[in-house]
């Protein structure tokens, strides 16, 4: 009943919102057509319940197993003390709670993680984004999207899982350290887990044609076991599939809110997100030494997914903005206002950001919207060792 009059009331403003994600595209109401930009208020969906992966590089349960031991294991860094899950941890939906984060010569988790004394080593550029979902990233409206071309990163500087898991082994401050050269960390790191007769048998099971470990291969497994940490069941999932009591009352008129408000324009499709590029102003985060331009020094960045974000706080590239109501609180600002970073002025921003309009007294009920995006019941197994014999996650205790 409830979602009858939520997709009434929203064909009656002229919002397109695909209330059933299981048929196909096709299926669905046709979509109302738009006059202009300012019409189109996006749309939102489920997630599909299953992911691709490249033609190359074929999920099994061992290899996502074998990608987990990689991961957890600090072989992967220059000092053999960083691992992936240093700044991906399981407990911050695999994100970091920290604004930026603290990879090489650093100790600890999440707020008690700090760099060890004498450091010469900088802080991460941006924050840490979540790996959950990431198996989807680039999907389309119509839930399309290609697994090799995967928009990754906040400037979407890497395409596809297997090509982004390269870049923090070779970043000095991620996990590479100053020991080694940019251009000869990977083959180090090669070398070092083909001497490991477990890895090397384990590589040779899943891919039989791997007579010597390369980086290559390496990528491979860890991007299958990143594929399979996949939370697709959020109650907004279970409503979106036909569930009609998943969302309450309030969060509905949440939802509806957050289109009416313009937020979809950009945080649209099963993922809440366009991909594309935006200028927002977002402050900067004092702890950069230079100011982070993002794409190209246009002050443009990757609209995030709005999944999960129960786990993944601080938000923003900058890890600036520490809960969800003062992200309203900065959309609400936008208004007029010139934006918190002092490089971007107001006409400089996204003409789709000065189009956002987020009245005070509906603030609750989108953060309660966004709140039904969570999903907690997602892979956190942690191995009890890993091959190398290395602490696990690497010095995070
Ligand atoms: C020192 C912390 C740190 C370590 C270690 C680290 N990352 Fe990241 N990761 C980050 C930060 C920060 C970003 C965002 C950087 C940016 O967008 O410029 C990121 C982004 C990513 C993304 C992009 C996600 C998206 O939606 O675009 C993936 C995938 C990823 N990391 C995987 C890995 C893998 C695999 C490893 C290990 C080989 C790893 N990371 C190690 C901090 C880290
Ligand atoms: C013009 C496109 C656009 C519109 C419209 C927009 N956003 Fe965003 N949103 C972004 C981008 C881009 C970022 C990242 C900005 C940055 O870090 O510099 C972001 C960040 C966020 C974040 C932080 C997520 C995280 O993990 O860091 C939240 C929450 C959010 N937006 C919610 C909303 C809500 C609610 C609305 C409507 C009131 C909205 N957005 C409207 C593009 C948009």
């Amino acid at each position: 009943m409830l979602r009858i009059v939520l997709t009434i009331v929203l064909l009656v403003a002229g919002f397109t919102i695909i209330v059933d994600g299981c048929k196909s595209p096709k299926e669905e109401g046709t979509p109302v057509k738009s006059k202009s930009v300012a019409d189109d208020f996006g749309k939102i969906d489920a997630l599909p319940l299953e992911y691709k992966s490249p033609k190359d590089n074929p999920s099994t349960p061992e290899k996502i197993e074998l990608g987990r031991l990689l991961f957890y294991d600090p072989i992967l860094s220059g000092g053999k003390d960083v691992a992936c899950a240093t700044c991906h941890h399981p407990e911050f939906g695999y994100a970091e709670s920290l604004e930026l984060s603290i990879g090489v010569n650093g100790k600890g988790l999440g707020e008690r993680r700090a760099f060890n004394r004498h450091n010469n080593i900088p802080f991460t550029k941006r924050n840490a984004q979540s790996l959950l979902n990431v198996a989807f990233n680039g999907i389309d409206n119509d839930g399309n999207y290609i697994p090799e071309e995967a928009p990754m990163f906040w400037d979407l500087r890497a395409k596809g899982l297997e090509e982004q898991a390269t870049f923090p082994v070779k970043t000095l401050e991620e996990m590479r350290g100053h020991s080694f050269k940019e251009d000869s960390i990977a083959n180090e790191v090669a070398k070092r887990v083909d001497k490991i007769p477990e890895y090397k048998q384990l590589f040779k099971k899943n891919f039989p044609e791997c007579e010597t470990v390369t980086i290559a291969y390496i990528t491979k497994a860890l991007a299958a076991f990143e594929r399979s940490l996949v939370a697709n069941n959020s109650r907004f999932d279970k409503y979106m599939r036909g569930e009609k009591n998943a969302l309450s009352a309030r969060e509905l008129d949440g939802m509806k809110e957050f289109i009416k408000a313009g937020c979809a324009r950009c945080h649209s499709g099963p993922m809440l997100s366009d991909f594309k590029l935006h200028v927002l102003g977002v402050q900067e985060n004092e702890k950069n030494l230079l100011p982070d331009s993002g794409y190209n020094n246009t002050h443009a960045f990757r609209t995030p997914t709005l999944r999960n974000l129960r786990v993944t706080r601080p938000y923003m590239h900058s890890g600036k903005i520490q809960t969800l109501d003062n992200v309203m609180l900065f959309y609400e600002d936008l208004r007029g206002k010139p934006p918190p970073n002092k490089s971007v002025t107001w006409d400089n921003l996204d003409s789709l950001a000065k189009m956002v309009k987020v009245e005070f007294k509906n603030i609750d009920a989108i953060v309660e919207f966004m709140n039904t995006l969570n999903d907690d019941n997602y892979d956190r197994k942690i191995p009890d060792k890993v091959p190398s014999g290395l602490p696990v996650g690497g010095m995070i205790k």
